[in-house]
């Protein structure tokens, strides 16, 4: 295997709150080391674009605090293409990149494991997104303060739900995963959580109504995972105007405000662990696995098992929604 000297950082997808530190963490590290490091903008579009910056160890200065990404991040539909990843693995390599980190989700690190594989080029991926949709870890990083910050909201909205005595359907994002959903629900003392990974089994609304409600509740959060198919929250007001017109139904959608702010603690050191992580594996000759984190100790995850195999949802957790909600 050919020495590493520099290693190369990319952010891609959605922005995840963590990413900064992450970049930062990456960096200081392979500084340590005595990598050099490349900054690369815009993902896999910047690969591309050869849009390629030095970094230093100031390059991250007062970054540990900020959400989004100071790299900027994009969905890149020409990555998909192998004529735009020989693009980008030319210009990867003109600017004497050796390895890469690449921070980001499910389909970040599905086109991770394709550019590694055709150009055998070794790369360390970081789970960063606020889904938490990726195998063999049980965080990512931007998770805990999407959760916090739909938490925050769901307070908010007690209130006015409370006064009015409204039932309020909160959509939250999660792709096709319901962890953000079911796990705000249990931290906001929702009523309910309707998430993709029930929708087969049960009409999670009409079990809601007709057996979830305590017939002296005059309000009543109910938590909805984004869901194309079934119209989301909205989908689930307009049905309740129909079934159930006796409840005073209202729709918030939270949308991107959940992949802002500044990240908690909790996903700071997360990603500062992470981001150390990769280097590390860089220096054990690890390659084409993303760090991941199970009970508390950081593992390598392959990348053939990060992607398509998020863990199950905790059927105990939708348990205590209800238990909890009587
Ligand atoms: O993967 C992060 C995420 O925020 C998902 O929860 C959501 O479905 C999607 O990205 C939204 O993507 P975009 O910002 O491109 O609209």
């Amino acid at each position: 295997m050919a020495t590493i000297k520099c290693i190369g950082i990319l952010t891609s997808g959605g922005d995840a709150p963590g990413m900064n530190a992450a970049i930062r963490a990456v960096t200081r590290s392979a500084i340590y080391h005595g990598f050099t490091v490349k900054g690369i903008m815009r993902g896999y579009k910047g690969l591309i674009t050869n849009e390629i910056v030095d970094f230093g160890s100031q390059s991250v200065s007062n970054i540990i605090q900020l959400g989004g990404t100071i790299l900027k991040t994009a969905r890149c539909s020409e990555f998909t293409t192998s004529e735009g990843r020989k693009v980008a693995y030319d210009n990867m390599r003109a600017a004497g990149i050796d390895a890469l980190v690449v921070i980001g989700g499910d389909g970040s690190l599905t086109g991770a494991s394709i550019f590694a594989q055709e150009f055998d080029v070794p790369i360390i991926g970081l789970p960063g997104t606020i889904d938490r949709d990726l195998g063999g870890t049980d965080h990512t990083i931007g998770y805990d303060t999407a959760l916090n910050t739909i938490m925050e909201s769901v307070d908010k909205l007690r209130d006015t739900a409370s006064s009015h005595e409204r039932l309020f359907f909160v959509e939250v994002m999660g792709h096709t995963a319901g962890y953000l959903a079911l796990n705000s629900a249990l931290a906001s003392g929702a009523e309910a959580a309707i998430i993709p990974e029930m929708e087969t089994e049960v009409d999670q609304l009409a079990e809601l109504i007709n057996h979830g409600f305590r017939k002296s509740k005059n309000s009543a959060i109910v938590i909805v995972a984004e869901n194309p198919a079934t119209g989301g929250a909205t989908g689930l007001a307009e049905r309740v105007k129909k079934e159930f017109p006796q409840y005073d139904a209202r729709v918030t959608i939270l949308g991107h405000l959940q992949r802002g702010g500044s990240p908690t603690a909790r996903d700071r050191i997360l990603a500062s662990r992470m981001g150390e992580a990769a280097v590390e594996a860089i220096l054990e000759g690890q390659r084409n696995v993303m760090i991941g984190i199970e009970k508390g100790e950081l593992t390598y995850v392959p990348f053939s098992k990060a992607i398509n195999h998020r863990k199950a949802i905790d059927r105990d957790d939708i348990d205590l929604v209800k238990i909890l909600s009587i």
